[in-house]
């Protein structure tokens, strides 16, 4: 086993060959995401769950994700019911947390705020989103369905094009997966993002120093930004993190993805990611596109956060390939009908 992460704060801190076995152990942890195998490996582990910024897919996909493995956990949502709100320190916080549990995935509005929670810990820490810095178990998911969606289509992320769009200055998504990606070889980005809210200069650095091109689409291109390339990341406005000098609303129809765009513009095997959530609300073209339109990867990229996010667990609980593979046993209580299948009965 060459993993040797003890904590994951940031995409920096994994090499190839870790990521390689991360995603060998999440291929085998598949059938316990899905409900078709059940293990209890992580009987007596509790985990803190403390996410002071909304979240839907990175929380409920961990405690899904720590449930099916047999471990316990505990939620903080918000900062209202915890003793920050009377003033108590970050840096305290971690500290009594770490008393109460073996492993905390944390997720703040700011990165100074992780950063305390990192250093003052002692216990593991998983970043599940650090403000507009890095969000790098998202990358986790992102790179293995990207794999996954490239692969059948005979491709590789090696030598691939992706293009970015968005706000990619506060899209803490897009960072991590442009760091997560210096590992891999030859990758063209197309960067397509409203003025004031390109990538910041650490990123470009990382990208460019691990040997890929970087290629600026000024506004209004979405032609070009769309065109020949094997994967489309669209990302959300983060107007929760716009300063008032940004002074942006909503995106522009300059960066509205919509199936006509794709269907006129994009190659027929594009591939669509979004971190999610987008924004439906009206005016905000953050990618108004039906969600069985087959080249949406976006529900892969969710279904993915399980199996990738149970396997990190593991990875950093020190829980071997073979440890995993005996505890498994079949899972009775799935044999009852979903949802689909009692309509078509009825
Ligand atoms: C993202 C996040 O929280 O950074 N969502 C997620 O975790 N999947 C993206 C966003 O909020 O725009």
């Amino acid at each position: 086993m060459s993993f040797h992460l003890k904590s994951f704060t940031s995409a920096l801190d994994i090499n190839r060959d870790e990521l390689q076995e991360l995603y060998d152990t999440a291929r085998l942890l598949q059938p316990v995401a899905r409900g078709e195998r059940k293990t209890d490996i992580l009987k007596g582990l509790v985990v803190a769950s403390l996410f002071f910024e909304p979240s839907t897919r990175t929380r409920l996909s961990f405690e899904s994700a720590l449930g099916r493995l047999g471990g316990r956990y505990f939620t903080v949502t918000g900062t209202d019911m915890v003793s920050v709100s009377k003033g108590e320190s970050y840096e305290d916080t971690a500290r009594v947390v770490s008393g109460y549990s073996d492993l905390i995935i944390l997720r703040t509005p700011a990165q100074d705020i992780s950063q305390a929670f990192f250093q003052n810990a002692t216990k593991p820490v998983i970043n599940a989103g650090s403000g507009g810095d890095e969000h790098p178990t998202q990358a986790l998911l992102d790179v293995f369905t990207a794999e996954q969606e490239l692969k059948v289509r005979n491709k590789s992320l090696d030598g691939a094009h992706i293009t970015l769009v968005g706000d990619l200055k506060y899209g803490r998504t897009a960072h991590s997966l442009m760091i997560m990606l210096r590992l891999y070889q030859n990758i063209t980005f197309r960067v397509y993002a409203p003025a004031g809210l390109g990538l910041p200069d650490k990123i470009i650095k990382i990208t460019e120093d691990a040997g890929h091109k970087i290629e600026r689409i000024d506004e209004p291109n979405i032609k070009r930004a769309v065109a020949n390339t094997d994967i489309i990341y669209a990302t959300r406005l983060q107007k929760e993190r716009l300063s008032d000098k940004d002074q942006i609303e909503a995106f522009s129809d300059a960066y509205r993805i919509d199936a006509g765009v794709l269907d006129t513009h994009a190659r027929e095997d594009v591939i669509v990611m979004h971190p999610l959530p987008r924004d439906s609300r009206s005016g905000s073209n953050d990618l108004p596109i039906d969600s069985q339109d087959p080249r949406l990867a976006i529900f892969h990229q969710t279904d993915n956060g399980v199996p990738v996010r149970m396997s990190l667990i593991c990875k950093i609980m020190g829980i071997s390939d073979d440890d995993i593979e005996k505890s498994l046993s079949p899972f009775l209580a799935c044999q009852t009908p979903n949802h689909s299948q009692k309509k078509k009965r009825e």
